[in-house]
């Protein structure tokens, strides 16, 4: 199918294309983007007063597949993707069996192709069944379609066994996404540490937890000349870690999520175990933290950390639920509502954070930039429009999220992947 889309305005963070224009697509490719355009074999997409940009890249969710389908699967996760706007995700390797071996990979790839939503690209593990005691081998994984390497789920404690990951990593031209958090020092704790742990007397996952290995992170990478992705940063120590190693011109990237830069860890107390994610929601000085490095560029991304779980599990008591919250479907509007209709980022500078630099992250042809020849992947949305999220119209088969009942404001209209529309709001 061939598609006219006209009179939305453009927003090309990579390439500076603005203003109100008409784009072709044609072979899947952006064919033609220009004024008044014309052509009467295309079917016209009404875009006036929508936003049209390069569809999003989630760089971090969490698809369950294999081995946890009850809590969602790679089909329904990439439709999940297409109704929030994105039309590449990558997903994290901790599963069941762990995707650390190419046939894992190839999987993860098959499965993919089936689904009708998102493109989804595998992410694999660092370590051995994410064990933390041997590297994997890289080239093979990449061979096989992996992306990045992770053991997100279960931080590498072991610095050596990391820095001989980042030096294999490196020679594949693979970027190390970590989660920082000290196992000994957070264990299997529910919260942040500080007010609201001692309020409900529980031991807490302190700051230093992540700010340490964020430093360990980015010592290795200044010492191995690798790159590593710090995973969703929430603390404003870890930014500013990140932001002194940038200026040494260290490689080392970073994420974060909307629920870093929306809630404190006082929203336990509102939302109990819906507001349990590891790191943890943190504190106000922590929030502005994190706006600040979106701002100035420190924070390189916003991820969802996409993290289905079924709802008997998120009904458990604070302590002994399951961590993680789903983002896919609120990230672009949570995104806008937090920081673009507040006056702290313009559209264009939140926008590159979920394409173009995530894309480049992940080294991903084509991706996260609308251009002529580029893939045509794109979303259009109303960036005005309110809405109260209600999960229970979700693509996901999950419904742990923060944001129930609140009111965003931004809605995805249409969602293109290859020149075919993927999703279309209802
Ligand atoms: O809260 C989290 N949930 N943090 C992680 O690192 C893993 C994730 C999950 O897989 O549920
Ligand atoms: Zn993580
Ligand atoms: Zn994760």
């Amino acid at each position: 199918m061939k598609y006219l889309i006209r009179k939305g305005r453009l927003v090309d963070p990579a390439g500076g294309i603005g203003g109100v224009m008409d784009i072709l697509l044609e072979d899947g490719r952006v064919a033609v983007i220009g004024s008044d355009l014309c052509d009467p074999s295309a079917q016209v997409i009404d875009a006036a007063g929508l936003t049209v940009c390069a569809g999003l890249v989630d760089m971090h969710v969490h698809l369950r597949e294999p081995g946890f389908e009850y809590k969602e699967t790679i089909a329904t996760g990439a439709q999940a993707a297409a109704a929030g706007g994105f039309t590449s995700i990558a997903c994290m390797p901790n599963t069941k069996p762990v995707i650390d071996c190419p046939e894992g990979v190839a999987f993860v790839k098959e499965r993919a192709a089936q689904a009708t939503g998102a493109q989804v690209f595998p992410i694999a593990a660092v370590s051995k069944g994410q064990l933390g005691q041997e590297v994997n081998d890289y080239e093979a994984l990449k061979e096989a379609g992996a992306v990045a390497l992770s053991d997100d789920g279960v931080p590498v404690q072991n610095a050596n066994l990391l820095r001989d990951a980042m030096i294999l990593a490196h020679r594949q031209g693979l970027a190390i996404l970590s989660h920082c958090e000290d196992a000994d020092m957070v264990q299997n704790f529910a919260v942040n540490e500080g007010r609201v742990s001692r309020q409900l007397r529980i031991p807490g996952r302190p700051a230093i937890a992540e700010e340490l290995q964020v430093m360990r992170e980015a010592m290795l990478a200044e010492e191995t000349g690798a790159a590593v992705h710090i995973c969703h940063i929430s603390t404003a120590k870890s930014v500013s870690i990140v932001r002194r190693y940038k200026k040494k011109g260290v490689r080392i990237t970073c994420e974060t999520c909307p629920q870093y830069f929306t809630f404190t860890e006082e929203e336990v107390l509102n939302q109990g175990s819906l507001a349990r994610v590891n790191p943890p929601l943190r504190t106000s000085a922590d929030v502005e933290g994190i706006i600040e490095g979106l701002k100035d560029g420190t924070i390189d991304a916003i991820a969802t950390d996409h993290a289905p779980h079924a709802a008997e599990e998120k009904s458990r008591p604070l302590t002994q639920a399951p961590s993680g919250m789903i983002g896919l479907e609120t990230s672009l509007a949570a995104s806008l509502t937090a920081l673009y209709h507040t006056g702290e980022m313009s559209l264009s500078d939140v926008l590159r954070k979920m394409t173009v630099n995530p894309a480049g992250i992940l080294r991903l042809p084509n991706k996260g930039r609308l251009a002529v020849g580029a893939d045509a992947d794109l979303v259009l949305f109303d960036p005005n429009e309110e809405w109260v999220v209600d999960p229970e119209g979700f693509r996901s088969m999950a419904r742990n999220t923060p944001f129930a009942g609140k009111t965003l404001k931004g809605r995805v209209k249409y969602t293109i992947l290859g020149g075919e529309i993927i999703y279309q709001e209802q």
